[in-house]
């Protein structure tokens, strides 16, 4: 049994823990169905402190759900990088959603899905883009609501930087407290982003991203290479260009004819990291 979970790029700017979209980037999850195990064994590659025993949190998370579940060997491959903004601890958390779903048939819905799982991750901006797939928008109040759209087609190319950046550090440095006058500025920068997404309006959308006023003014300094990126992208002509989630990577929408001379410039650059064009995931787990 396979389970698959996209990586995401959360907040796209101004829809900070609220809006995210699926990129092309998997983790895979094995299930061996065949072989009684006397203990949870999860086989992966990932280097750093991530276990491979029953504290691993796609474990964890499976029997958060179903207690009983029988203990199984599982195997973990992925291509998303922890710590880099692209939600691979989501992708752990419903990954293992679906593993406890599929083992202990309890045929939840995807409502269910990301309810839980938000639950678990406190906001729902990866979990849900990751379970619809496509372009998410959601508002968390006890209880999720959300709308699936179909983001316009545009080539994502990400910046990853070398450098992990803890998503703890990265809120850590945001503000308790908002003016109110602030706070209207920024929902109605966030309302437009969002407009200008439905009338497929990238131009416009994008521009809206890069005036964020919720998360990014406060984290920039933890992301040295988001000003000179940002630059590269308005000279080459780009949609726009935000901080993945909580950082470091940068996420870069392009239109098709540019992507070339963005990565190339990129790659040019003298900036330590990796480089990707990804395309929009539209299923989801
Ligand atoms: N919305 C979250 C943040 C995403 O920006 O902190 C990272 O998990």
């Amino acid at each position: 049994m396979r389970i698959r979970v996209p990586a995401t790029s959360a907040n796209l700017g101004p829809g900070f823990d609220s809006c995210g979209i699926a990129v092309a980037m998997y983790l895979y999850l094995d299930v061996l169905l065949d072989k009684k195990c006397d203990e949870w064994f999860i086989e992966h590659e990932l280097t750093g402190e991530i276990p491979h025993d029953e504290t691993n949190l796609i474990i964890q998370t499976a029997l958060r759900l179903v207690p009983e579940l029988e203990p199984r060997k599982l195997i973990m491959t992925t291509t998303i990088p922890t710590a880099r903004g692209l939600g691979s601890s989501s992708t752990a958390i419903v990954a293992g959603i679906e593993l406890a779903n599929r083992l202990g048939q309890l045929n939840l819905s995807m409502e269910e899905k990301i309810n839980i799982a938000t639950e678990i991750e406190g906001h729902p901006d990866n979990v849900a883009p990751a379970i619809c797939g496509d372009f998410v928008v959601a508002s968390y109040d006890q209880e999720v609501d959300f709308v699936k759209y179909h983001f316009p087609s545009c080539d994502l190319i990400a910046f990853i930087p070398n450098d992990e950046l803890l998503t703890s550090t990265s809120r850590g440095v945001l503000p308790n407290i908002l003016e109110y006058k602030e706070a209207v500025k920024a929902s109605s920068i966030s309302n437009v982003m969002l407009a200008a997404i439905m009338t497929h309006n990238l131009e416009l959308a994008g521009k809206m991203m890069q005036k964020d006023l919720w998360h990014e003014k406060y984290r920039a300094p933890l992301i040295p290479q988001l000003k000179e990126i940002r630059q590269m992208a308005e000279e080459v002509g780009l949609y726009g260009c935000v901080l993945s989630g909580a950082g470091p990577t940068i996420l870069m929408f392009s239109p098709n004819e540019k992507t070339d001379l963005m990565v190339a410039r990129l790659r040019k650059a003298s900036i330590s990291g990796t480089v990707e064009v990804l395309a929009i995931d539209r299923e989801g787990l």
